[in-house]
């Protein structure tokens, strides 16, 4: 077990400035805390620069666009901030938090006199999202029975911490039956993600993802359909029923945690993995994209 968050050391960038991370603390009234009024961002450094972070930072703003909350910093001092945090922590290949919360200065569900808080957080013991051996042999994925929300019930396009509560129940229901991941329908049935990563099938030179229509289209699932166009393969974003799954060869994840990690089962149907998949050699091409983008 890792050393739990709360007790780590370092530094934390909090409302425009850099505290020592234990001081990195926020009262239990909030509207972050009890409404998930709040989005965040997940992003990753290689070699100390952070994989298209003005894209990540775009998408932090639009995100608090859209659930109403005014990010009282520019584009530009989030950009320097992210980098200096790293600069300050030492780090080269990390995991990177900016979270945008609703504070205490009200409570209830107006907010009217809300207050903004913001805060960056780095870590580089996410190496892996996976265990490194499970994401070598492929995970299993078992359907959740929790569906990603239609367009007019969930702000889709937002990163927002509300709607994640639907991904950690469904990944609590995978872990509970023994397998590594849910996969998520939507609300029409069709097979829509993982519960922290975007889903792609591989039959032949034909690669088939979900159309993201109601889920999150991922930055790194928009870096990986433009890489394998790249390549010649051809990418059909369509509705996929749970029971075309079988047709397909291969499957895997895509995102920044994630990064792209193959799958070997969902509920009953097999997939192949190892080192002659498609799947296997587009893991060194990523590797090397986001290594040379550094
Ligand atoms: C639910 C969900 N879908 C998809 C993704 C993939 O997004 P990205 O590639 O931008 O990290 C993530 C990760 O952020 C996620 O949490």
């Amino acid at each position: 077990m890792s050393k739990s968050f709360e007790k780590r050391e370092g530094w934390i960038w909090m409302n425009g400035q850099f505290i020592p991370w234990q001081n990195a603390t926020s009262h239990i009234i909030s509207q972050g805390l009890h409404y998930a009024s709040a989005v965040f961002e997940g992003e990753r450094a290689y070699n100390g620069k952070i994989f298209k972070s003005e894209e990540h930072t775009k998408r932090l703003f639009k995100s608090a666009e859209i659930i109403g909350i005014n990010i009282p910093f520019t584009e530009d001092e989030i950009n320097e901030a992210k980098n200096e945090l790293i600069r300050k922590m030492n780090y080269k290949d990390c995991y990177v938090r900016p979270l945008a919360w609703r504070g205490g200065d009200q409570m209830g569900i107006s907010t009217n006199n809300s207050n903004i808080n913001v805060a960056i957080a780095v870590w580089d013991d996410w190496a892996s999202y996976f265990k490194i051996e499970d994401r070598k042999a492929g995970l299993r994925l078992i359907t959740s029975p929790w569906k990603r929300p239609a367009p007019d019930t969930a702000p889709y396009q937002a990163k927002a911490s509300g709607p994640y509560i639907i991904c950690t129940m469904s990944k609590e229901f995978a872990e509970q039956k023994g397998f590594h991941d849910a996969l998520m329908l939507d609300y029409r049935g069709y097979v829509a993600e993982g519960t922290g990563a975007n889903i792609f099938f591989i039959k032949n030179n034909d690669i088939h993802t979900p159309i993201p229509d109601c889920f999150l289209n991922g930055i790194t699932r928009q870096a990986v359909i433009k890489m394998a166009m790249e390549q010649g393969f051809k990418i059909t974003e369509r509705h996929i029923l749970p029971e075309e799954i079988n047709n397909y060869d291969e499957a895997f994840l895509t995102g920044t945690a994630a990064e792209i990690t193959p799958i070997s089962s969902i509920d009953d149907v097999k997939f192949t993995t190892g080192g002659n998949t498609t799947t296997f050699k587009f893991m060194g091409d990523f590797s090397e994209m986001v290594n040379k983008s550094s």
